[in-house]
């Protein structure tokens, strides 16, 4: 078999966790560039990376290179993935496009490739035919308690991986791409026809605006106070956030619709997120008859903390993060996408927005969003009608 070079960038947890996996496989080089001197130094001392799987038993990897320089990270790359969030992947991307190679097909990817991960590459890797643009729409596996350089939790895994490519894309690039993903993941590899079905996939970007709107907004019941201990997003999820977030994932769903009837496009592969939480969680859900009892009642779910830091000027207490990802990640690249899609189509998603706006003030403005690099004529050319 052929050697596959893969480039990781991003040595977080999604970072480490792919990379010990895929040196599990033959003939698969991996290197990471990270900016975390504590992993670079690991493997410098020759610590191997564990990953540690749910049934107790762990898996361990040397990976071929772990490295601050974007050049000795991808020059070689046959694919390169993206595992920063959203808000960093623009930097990264600028860091890493001068040193990719010219003269054999790159795969640049982003997993998860929600936010408009197609139209952010095309923008930023301009006249570059060689490189064939991709996103997965979700994490492979859940990773938490990184141990920098040495050990990754993994967590539950998808049952089927969903991938797209940037509308452009011929035929046989796509078939290249689904033969190499299938050889790092397996057989659970399905291509989207369109990169807009990761797009508007309703996720984070709604769930996590929404539940801190419904507890701090101005309807809220810690709206300008201070909380006594940090909170659970979703078991401690308020009803007045189940409330709005239910109310968005119609809205987003109508966008959807709507979106799919004017570009005559197949969308049908997005569902509500309700609809998808229930698929993905099933029996660990108690109770499915409303949002609200979804979110409360699903285990895996369970003590995952909502963002937040010590109240200033030393009073006890808690307040939400302003400078958390729900925020940086989710609002500005998340939901200020979904709102520019709906106003250039003329639908009204007036709690979106609502949200949005609250949203924003609470961040005190935006310094940098989707918009950066959202299409002006969206959706009225060829290359961005899918
Ligand atoms: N972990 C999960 O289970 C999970 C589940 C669902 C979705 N996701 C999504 O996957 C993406 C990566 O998440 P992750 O959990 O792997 O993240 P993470 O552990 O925080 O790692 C993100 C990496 O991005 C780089 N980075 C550079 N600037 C950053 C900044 N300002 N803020 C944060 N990171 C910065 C850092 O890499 P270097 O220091 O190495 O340069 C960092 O290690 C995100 O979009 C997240 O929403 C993750």
């Amino acid at each position: 078999m052929n050697l596959l070079k893969v480039a990781i960038c991003g040595g977080g947890r999604t970072g480490h966790l792919n990379a010990i996996l895929f040196k599990q496989l033959a003939d698969v080089q991996v290197s990471l560039l990270t900016h975390n001197p504590e992993v670079i130094e690991q493997h410098a001392r020759q610590t191997p990376m564990q990953a540690l799987l749910p049934d107790g038993s762990s898996l361990s990897a040397r990976l071929d290179r772990v490295t601050a320089d974007a050049r000795s990270a991808v020059e070689d790359a046959d694919l390169v993935i993206i595992t920063v969030p959203a808000h960093v992947r623009q930097q990264t991307l600028q860091a890493i496009a001068p040193h990719l190679s010219a003269s054999k097909p790159v795969y640049v990817g982003a997993i998860p490739g929600f936010c408009g991960f197609d139209w952010l590459a095309e923008a930023t890797l301009p006249e570059r035919p060689n490189v064939v643009i991709w996103g997965m729409k979700d994490v492979p596996h859940t990773a938490f308690e990184l141990n920098p350089g040495r050990s990754i939790k993994m967590g539950g895994g998808k049952s089927q991986l969903y991938v797209a490519t940037h509308a452009r894309e011929s035929q046989a690039s796509r078939h290249q791409l689904h033969a190499i993903l299938t050889r790092l993941y397996g057989p659970c590899v399905t291509l989207l026809e369109h990169y807009l079905e990761i797009t508007l996939t309703p996720g984070n970007p709604i769930m996590h605006s929404s539940v801190i709107y419904g507890l701090i907004g101005p309807y809220g019941q810690w709206h300008r106070k201070i909380f006594p201990q940090r909170m659970c997003w979703w078991t401690e999820c308020p009803e007045l956030g189940a409330y709005f977030l239910e109310r968005m994932d119609e809205e987003s769903q109508a966008l959807c619709a709507v979106i799919s009837q004017r570009l005559g496009i197949d969308l049908s592969s997005v569902k509500s997120l309700k609809q998808e939480i229930v698929e993905a969680y099933g029996e660990q859900i108690r109770d499915t008859s409303s949002m609200l009892s979804i979110l409360r009642t699903n285990q895996a779910y369970n003590d995952i903390l909502a963002p937040m830091v010590p109240a200033a000027d030393n009073r006890a207490g808690y307040v939400i993060e302003r400078e958390s990802r729900a925020f940086n990640e989710d609002v500005a690249y998340g939901l200020v996408l979904l709102v520019e899609m709906a106003r250039r189509f003329e639908i009204k998603v007036p709690h979106i927005e609502e949200v949005l706006q609250w949203s924003v003030a609470y961040m005190h403005g935006l310094r940098d969003s989707a918009l950066d690099y959202f299409p002006r004529q969206w959706p009225h050319t060829a290359s961005a009608a899918a």
